[in-house]
């Protein structure tokens, strides 16, 4: 069977259109999505791998996409390690117990990944589920966006907590980082075992970073956990507000660079390097504007990618929850469309 356009588009192979998928296209948008969340609890669903995989499945059927990605969460490998996490409608998620010293880091418990075993079952249902041509995407959270949420206890304006965990004890966070790290690589590396075709870091909020920072204390631990990662699974490496690191983020790897909506496509492109795919990049409030404007916004970024190999049309980052869902079939349609070779 030939590549799919994803996967190929992933190797810089020539494809017939530009894929696209698109980052949370499982969620509250949709209303098969809202259904299944009246009858379980957000932690229950991503716990039930027949109910995940079905949520996975559903989304990528319904919108015509050329990749699943698995339902899951990036917080769920934080479960093991005992720290409390919650989910609280409309606050987000929330850990108990921080992280905040080099004693806090010393008495995480060490993670075996078995303990996510439901995420691989969920995986392998998936996979089972999906047409044969349809790439399964998994994903995990990269090392520093899981660090915040660990030391912050949830969400942050400032990652003041996280910075000065950072600066102030580099040795506690270098600790922190290399147990992040072995978890990571060995959680993604089940997921690939499980059937995932491709993989996901998302390093959501590294974008708070100085460029001085992220170099010292991010980089080298990004780049440890992409070499442990299974030979021959296509990685995609993103991070929002990333305009002043994508140099450094390339050269942590990855085969496709995710980019947010906040810088041109072709100037990050010409910024990471041609020898490298791209990921992008859509204001994913761009959706809830008319369709006309919406197909305009898709041929722009078309336009910008130039027919070049290696571009995954995506979203900047992922589908708010009040976007209409044939909005976003419209997006899909159109990018098939105007992309076909
Ligand atoms: O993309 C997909 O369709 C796969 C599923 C997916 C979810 N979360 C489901 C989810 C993925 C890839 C994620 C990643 C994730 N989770 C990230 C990185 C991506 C990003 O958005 O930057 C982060 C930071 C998280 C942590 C997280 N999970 C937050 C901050 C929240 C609350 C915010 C919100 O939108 O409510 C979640 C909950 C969450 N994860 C929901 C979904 C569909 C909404 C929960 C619900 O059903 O009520």
């Amino acid at each position: 069977m030939p590549l799919s356009p994803f996967l190929a588009a992933c190797r810089r192979e020539p494809v017939p259109y530009t894929p696209i998928w698109l980052m949370r296209q499982a969620g509250r948008y949709m209303a098969e999505y809202r259904a299944v969340r009246e009858r379980l609890g957000f932690l229950e669903l991503c716990h039930s791998p027949d109910a995940a995989a079905e949520v996975t499945v559903t989304a990528a059927e319904r919108l015509g996409v050329d990749a699943a990605i698995i339902f899951a969460d990036i917080l769920l490998v934080l479960e093991p390690m005992n720290v409390g996490l919650e989910f609280t409608r409309g606050d987000g998620p929330t850990i108990q117990r921080p992280v905040r010293s080099a004693a806090d880091v010393d008495r995480l418990a060490d993670v075996d990944v078995r303990a996510l075993d439901f995420v691989f079952e969920a995986v392998r249902r998936a996979r089972a589920a999906l047409p044969g041509g349809l790439p399964l995407i998994g994903f995990a959270g990269a090392p520093f966006t899981l660090a915040s949420y660990l030391v912050e206890g949830g969400g942050s304006r400032t990652y003041a907590r996280t910075k000065s965990l950072m600066l102030g004890d580099p040795g506690a966070w270098r600790a922190l980082m290399e147990r992040l790290v072995a978890t990571i690589a060995a959680y993604l590396n089940g997921q690939i075992d499980a059937g995932a075709d491709a993989v996901q870091l998302f390093d959501s909020w590294v974008g708070c970073l100085a460029p001085t920072d992220y170099r010292a204390h991010v980089l080298p631990h990004v780049r440890a956990l992409i070499a442990a990662l299974r030979p021959g699974t296509p990685v995609i490496h993103f991070g929002t507000d990333t305009a002043g690191l994508l140099e450094a983020m390339r050269a942590a790897g990855g085969d496709v660079i995710g980019i947010d909506w906040r810088i041109d496509l072709d100037a990050a492109w010409a910024r990471v390097g041609h020898d490298v795919a791209v990921q992008g990049n859509l204001d994913p409030t761009a959706l809830l504007a008319p369709i006309a404007e919406i197909r305009a916004r898709a041929a722009a970024i078309l336009g910008q990618a130039a027919g070049r190999p290696g571009h995954v049309f995506n979203l900047g980052h992922g589908i708010l929850p009040q976007t209409p869902v044939d909005h976003v079939q419209a997006l899909v349609d159109a990018v098939h469309e105007l992309s076909a070779r």
